[in-house]
């Protein structure tokens, strides 16, 4: 991913050497736009070194390759940290006097920011009135974290850590989060700790069932619902093993850094079926999120089929309900959730076919997720119907996939506490 890095004037500005570095690490190729004030806290030579790029504040550099709007419009993501008081205001109003302005105005990136500043100046009516523009235009506002901050003094105001950063703004950048909120010093479900120590094991994306070695029967899974899933719950706290079967492009970059996370690949679903159920031998939770094949090809060909040889038979066989494998060999005290991606004409009838679902599988939890038009499947956002034991209907969420994933966890962690 082509990432712009802006650095504003604040003595955080040294911590985001390390952001960069990450970046650079996971194999991004980062911009970084100091602001002059930038400067006087992290010199030129180390954001050349750290980013292996030049680094240019000035509007007036490159003038013929009109640097000033190219690195906007090149970038898929925009990262600010610090992102200072000022430098919020300047946003909201759009000045566009040095490089990092005329950035921000060129691109249709995401934009992800981190502020940082004393308690007063972000309690402040105009900086929390620059913020409430900022997000209802879609920037992604992560923290500030509440600590001690420069002057001896401690409220909130701190800039978030550098890898939680990296972490939230790659789920952005996949697609994981919609605009608005990523993590605030509010209302968020980051912020409580409410899974901690919790083992998950959840499965997600799309399985493959092959043909011959280059060909396969998959499915339309992006692998984002439950890479989100996988998230919420590793920064509420659990101790999660994500088995991903295919996933579309960057759906796991960011859970890949969670160190809560472990990343587990699964090919076809008996690959998938395997690795869940060795995750779900010492889980407490377990969610099935992949789309797993009804069918796979009964005797798969060693060899490329090839034209000339006619057109082929597929015999299929049915795959075994990985799920309902799981619930048979329920471990003491597991909680078991299941996905049921379903098509229907009304609610009604997504209830009745969720409700059928939910007692057939033998779940505790069942997301019925209505798919459709712009919903549901390869899209950022969904809409689940949390069906829970009785059938009664715990929630209905509709909205990103990370407050979809969040919601889910809300309905485990109370049904866990048997409230
Ligand atoms: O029956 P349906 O495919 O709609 O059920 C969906 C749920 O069952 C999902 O949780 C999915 O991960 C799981 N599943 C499974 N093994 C299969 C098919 C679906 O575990 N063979």
């Amino acid at each position: 991913m082509f990432v712009v890095v802006g650095v504003t004037g604040g003595i955080a500005a040294y911590k985001t050497v390390h952001l960069v570095r990450a970046l650079v690490t996971n194999g991004h190729e980062v911009h970084v736009v100091p602001t002059a004030d930038a400067l006087r806290f992290v010199g030129t030579t180390t954001w050349e070194a750290v980013s292996r790029n030049p680094v240019t504040t000035s509007v007036h550099d490159d003038v013929a390759q009109v640097r000033h709007v190219a690195l906007g419009t090149s970038a898929d993501l925009v990262v600010i940290a610090p992102a200072t008081a000022n430098t919020l205001a300047r946003m909201a109003a759009g000045i566009a006097d040095d490089l990092l302005g005329v950035t921000l105005l060129a691109t249709t990136a995401p934009v992800v920011v981190a502020p940082a500043m004393h308690t007063a100046m972000w309690e402040h009516a105009a900086t929390q009135a620059n913020i409430a523009t900022l997000r209802a235009r879609g920037v992604h506002i992560v923290g500030p974290a509440d600590g001690p901050l420069t002057g001896g003094d401690s409220g909130p105001g701190r800039m978030v850590e550098p890898d939680e950063i990296v972490a939230a703004a790659l789920q952005v950048a996949a697609g994981v989060v919609a605009g608005g909120v990523v993590r605030s010093t509010d209302t968020d479900a980051s912020d409580r700790a409410d899974l901690d120590g919790v083992r998950l094991a959840v499965s997600t994306g799309g399985t493959r069932e092959p043909i011959d070695p280059v060909r396969y029967l998959g499915n339309r899974s992006s692998g984002r619902q439950g890479a989100a899933l996988a998230l919420a719950a590793a920064e509420r706290g659990a101790e999660v093993a994500l088995v991903a079967a295919h996933v579309d492009d960057g759906v796991l970059d960011a859970a890949v850094n969670h160190p809560r996370i472990t990343l587990v690949r699964a090919g076809s679903a008996a690959e998938l079926e395997t690795a869940m159920t060795d995750a779900a031998a010492t889980a407490d939770v377990v969610a099935m999120v992949a789309a797993v094949a009804d069918y796979r090809v009964a005797s798969p060909s060693a060899e490329k089929l090839r034209k000339e040889d006619g057109i082929p038979r597929l015999d299929l066989v049915e795959n075994p309900d990985i799920l309902a494998g799981l619930v048979a060999r329920r471990r003491a005290g597991q909680t078991i959730v299941g996905f049921a991606a379903e098509t229907a004409s009304s609610d009604e009838e997504l209830l009745e076919r969720g409700r059928r679902k939910r007692a057939r599988k033998g779940v505790d939890l069942l997301a019925v997720n209505a798919v459709g038009e712009g919903i549901g499947f390869e899209s950022a956002d969904n809409r689940v119907l949390l069906l829970g034991a009785d059938d009664a209907l715990v929630a209905d969420v509709a909205g990103a996939k990370r407050e979809v994933a969040d919601a889910v966890w809300d309905a485990v962690v109370a049904l866990r506490a048997g409230t």
